[in-house]
Formats: C-alpha cells, structure tokens, sequence
C-alpha cells in the first residue's frame, strides 16, 4: 500500500513492527520499511478524541469558500482579505501625533521592562531642558547610586543572556531606565477595563466576544477565537492540524521558542529549515523543497529530520511559517505546495499583526494563525492572544479545546474532549478591544519611532538596521532589532548600554541550540547557518510607541559609543 501526506482521510494505519524502539516516546523504525510505507500512518488525527470535526477545509478543498462565498471551483483562490489601502498612514497624521507633546510631559510609571522586571523604576520623560548629553552625563553619574536591576523575563532564554544575567549581570545602575518595551495605555484602555471590573463579569464574556468580532472583521476571517497567550493559539492550531505523535512541522529555527514548544505539546517533531537572511523569515524556496521531499518521501527525507529522530514513524502534518519582526513571511507559494500535499499551514503571526504581503495580511494566508497580545507586541492585552480561521470546524474545535474540551453551547456541562484552559479573561479582552480600536494609530507611533533610529543609526560603521522588506510586503514594528557587525563583541555592547541605563536583549538565539533541543533532538552548530549567524549578530533595542525622540537619540548615541569602543577593527 502507497500512502502519501495527503491520504489522510482513513483510519489509523499505524503499523510499528514489534522490534521497534520507542525513544523519546516515538516509535522508530527500520527505514527500509518506512519508506515502503508499512510504518506510516496516514491519519491518526481521525482516532483521537480532541480530532477536528469532519468538515475541515483541509480534508475537503471543496468546502473552502472563495471571495463570494461560493465552494471553490477547479483552480481558483481561497478566500483571503485584501489589506486595506493604508495600514501605515504618515508619520505627520495629526490622530497619531497630536497628543505625543502632552505624553512626553507626563510622568509615566512603568515597569522596568513591560510589566516582567523584578523591580519597577520610574520613567521621566522631560521634554524640556534634558537633552541627550544631559540625561548621558545624569546616567553616568547615577553609576553606583541606585543598585542593579538583573534582565532578562520569561521571553529571553537566550544563552548569552543567560550567562549575562548570572554570571556577569547588566547593571542598571542609573535613576532610570528605559525598557525594551513599554505598552502604550491610555483613557479609554483604562476604561473600558474599568468598565468591566465594575460589572463584576470578569471571566471571558461579552468583551472577549467583540474583541473577537473586530478583528475577525479587521481581517476578513471568517473565526478569531480568543485565548490566553500566542502559546495556547499555536497549541490549538497544531491540534487542529492533526499533529501527534512524531508528525512533522517544518518550521523556522529563528524564533521565540513557543513556536516550535507547541509542536512539542502534542509529541511532534520539528523540522527547521533555515532562514533567509535578508528578511530572517523561513526561506520560501527550501520550504517548499523540504515540504516535497517529506511529503512525497524523496530520497533523502530522513534527513531534513533531527538527528536523534531520524526513524520516527510520523508523517508531515504541517508548515508553521513565523512572520518575524513584524516581517511576513513570503509563504505565497508555499501555501500553493502545501495545499497540493495536502497539509495544513499554520501561521505564526505573533509578532506581526497589521503587517500584509501582496495585499494579503499575515495570518491570512493559511488554515489558522496564531496572534500574539504579550506586552511588547503591537497591541496588547497583558496576557493573550487569538487564532484566525476561515474554517468553521477548525474555529469549533478550538472554542471547545479553550474551554476543557466542553461542547459548544452544551448547558449540561458535558465535555466531548481532553481540553484546556486557554480562555482569555474579561479585563484582558477589554483591554485588547480598546487597543485594537486604535491598532492604526499604534502601529503608526512604532513606524515613527523606528523610522527615527534607522535615520540615526544606519550611519554607524558595523550597525545594520533591519532592512525593509522585499517589494509587495509591509512590515508593523515589534522590537527594533539591529544586526552588529561579527567584529563587534555584542556582549560588551549590552553591558556598556545597561550602564546608561538602556535594556537591550540579544534576540533571538536560534531554537534549535537552545539547550532542551539540543539535548533531545541532536541538534548542533551548523545545522542552520544563516539562523545561527542571526543568532549572533541581532541586538533588540528599546521600542514603544511613546519613546521620545531625546530617548532615541540618547540610545542611538550610546549604541554609536559602544559599537566604536567594542569593535575589533
Ligand atoms: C514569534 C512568537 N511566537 C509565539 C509567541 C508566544 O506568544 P505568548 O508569549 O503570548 O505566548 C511569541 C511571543 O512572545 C512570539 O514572539
């Protein structure tokens, strides 16, 4: 029997021959017989009780809709939303801009790194009488005065940040500091939170239902589901797309680790393909390579897999592109080869929300996409984050799996799967709403700023700012990421800007060497250059949408100081 990825309509097929070794809780098995097809399994999405619901568009072309909502005919496109005309207006828009002078007299009160931070430091934005060399001169005299804050949160589990943070410490020793991030809150954010406290309607309600509705409406989706982080959105989609044990996710090594954890949650195995260096989003055409040849078993597919997985018995259930840096992704053709192989594309859009390649936005162009509301992204809601799905039984499947697996709608209480608790809260999806209410304004604020630090920086030798993206894509700023020059020792960089009182982090390091993948799955340097060398060269500098232009000036002054004294040329 010949079975192919997209053969997954039967039972269970599973085979694993008696003399097979379970390592890792994968079977393995002899090659040989895999690749005759007698280990494979062609569907066991179809056996397990959180499966999806019978009518995914990914079993059936035929029940994707087009642009009017008919079934698809021979050939033609699946619905997808045109980006509106601007999603970036100028960075002289009175609705952005009006209020920055009044904002950069208040005090504001931040944490010192969006909420994470052991210890919270007061943040003074002058706008008069402090220029650039005077808050220098004041940091460095503060040297020694106020102690030191130690980095790093949750999201920065990079080695070097590691070793920095416990074994050489960034001292922030100034009266203050500016974050890496700080979310931009204002009246009505307060609000319309408060609104909700006041209803005493705190777990996931009406709020969490209109957040979903305008940005299901925003972006032309048929279903956004809200749910407790950009994590338990991966996790959702992966199970909707069928993944279990040692199934294949291609995706890219370049990246916050939670993209590839969520492969793991369902005992995947990840499959990286390297990056393409410019955008440092996954490269379009080994994708596409390395979607054949796993698909389609190549002579060769065992080994794109890591070492220590070589003989899983899994077959290839997805493709999990990130849009990076608020970078898309160009996965137009590798939608176009995974539709023909008949696997599902899930899109990490965390980072990039707003952002549109050729007039499609990120998050648009797959079965489901993964939003991310953490407090550093474009738009925040504390914790949170939302699938998007054009899919009726894949949006189905994860209102039940938020909810511990209950049955839609079921008054008795009755649970037809293992499921979680992923539901987002009240206060969060308030404050989600009331942020996307203005999400243009916002992502107009970070384009301001860092269209101010590439104005500075791309004037200083071994400093490259992230570029714009190739024709036909538009990025939303994340972090402001700069590339170093491999001359320049980044380390030093950082300690020499924490003492000005600057948080940098050094993202991302490539997942594939974080220590737990290199352990389990054999992973070494060299496996993926081009993500490995943006492991070592990328550097995140401060980015709100309310830093001031002193701030970025004095960050941009420090950078220039610190490249110049720590570079080895
Ligand atoms: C690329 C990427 N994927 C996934 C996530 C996970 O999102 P969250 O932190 O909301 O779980 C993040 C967030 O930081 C991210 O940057």
């Amino acid at each position: 029997m010949s079975l192919s990825a997209n053969g997954r309509a039967g039972r269970d097929m599973r085979e694993v021959s008696d003399d097979a070794v379970v390592i890792d809780g994968c079977p393995r098995v002899d090659d040989d017989a895999a690749s005759g097809g007698h280990t494979r399994r062609n569907d066991r999405a179809s056996a397990d009780d959180r499966s999806l619901p019978n009518d995914c568009a990914w079993r059936d072309a035929g029940s994707r809709m087009n642009r009017r909502g008919e079934p698809l005919s021979g050939g033609e496109q699946p619905l997808r939303h045109c980006a509106p005309r601007a999603i970036v207006a100028q960075r002289d828009d009175h609705r952005v801009m009006g209020d920055v002078p009044e904002r950069r007299n208040r005090s504001e009160h931040v944490d010192a790194e969006h909420g994470g931070s052991e210890k919270a430091w007061r943040i003074v934005d002058e706008s008069n009488g402090h220029c650039v060399g005077a808050r220098l001169m004041r940091a460095l005299q503060n040297v020694g005065d106020h102690g030191s804050l130690s980095s790093g949160t949750d999201d920065d589990d990079s080695p070097p940040a590691r070793n920095t943070r416990f074994s050489r410490h960034l001292r922030y020793r100034t009266a203050t500091v500016i974050p890496l991030s700080s979310p931009d809150i204002d009246e009505e954010d307060f609000r319309l939170v408060n609104d909700v406290l006041r209803s005493r309607y705190l777990a996931s309600g009406p709020m969490a239902e209109q957040f979903e509705k305008e940005v299901a409406g925003r972006f032309g989706a048929r279903h956004a589901v809200a749910v407790s982080s950009g994590t338990a959105a991966l996790h959702l989609a992966i199970i909707a797309a069928g993944v279990s044990d040692c199934d294949f996710v291609i995706t890219s090594p370049y990246s916050f680790v939670a993209s590839a954890n969520a492969i793991l949650y369902e005992r995947g195995i990840p499959v990286f393909v390297d990056i393409d260096p410019e955008t440092l989003t996954i490269h379009p055409q080994k994708t596409i390579e390395a979607l054949r040849d796993l698909a389609q078993w190549r002579s060769g597919w065992r080994g794109l897999l890591p070492r220590s997985a070589r003989n899983a018995s899994g077959v290839l259930r997805a493709v999990l592109p990130v849009h990076l840096f608020g970078c898309p992704a160009d996965i137009r053709e590798v939608v176009d080869a995974a539709r023909e192989a008949g696997i599902a594309v899930i899109e990490d859009a965390c980072e990039a929300i707003g952002a549109s390649s050729h007039g499609v936005y990120a998050g648009r162009w797959g079965d489901a996409a993964a939003l991310g509301f953490y407090p550093n992204k474009q738009i925040t809601t504390g914790e949170g984050g939302m699938l998007l799905t054009d899919h009726e039984g894949w949006a189905e499947l994860f209102r039940s799996l938020r909810n511990q697996g209950r049955s839609h709608d079921s008054e008795r209480l009755e649970y037809d799967r293992l499921g979680f608790n992923y539901r987002i809260d009240e206060m969060s999806a308030a404050l989600g709403l009331a942020q996307f209410r203005r999400i243009d304004e916002l992502l107009l604020k970070r384009k301001a700023v860092a269209d101010r630090y590439t104005a500075l920086l791309s004037r200083v030798d071994g400093v490259t700012p992230l570029l714009d993206p190739p024709a036909g894509r538009t990025r939303t700023w994340f972090l402001y990421a700069i590339r170093l020059a491999p001359e320049i020792d980044r380390d030093a960089v950082m300690r020499g800007l924490a003492t000005h009182g600057i948080m940098t982090r050094p993202y991302f390091w490539p997942i594939h060497l974080q220590p737990y993948y290199a352990k389990r799955f054999g992973f070494v340097e060299g496996d993926f250059p081009a993500a490995e060398a943006a492991g070592r060269a990328m550097l995140s500098l401060p980015m709100s949408p309310n830093l001031s232009d002193d701030e970025i000036e004095f960050v941009c002054a420090a950078v220039t100081e610190q490249v110049s004294a720590h570079a080895a040329w």
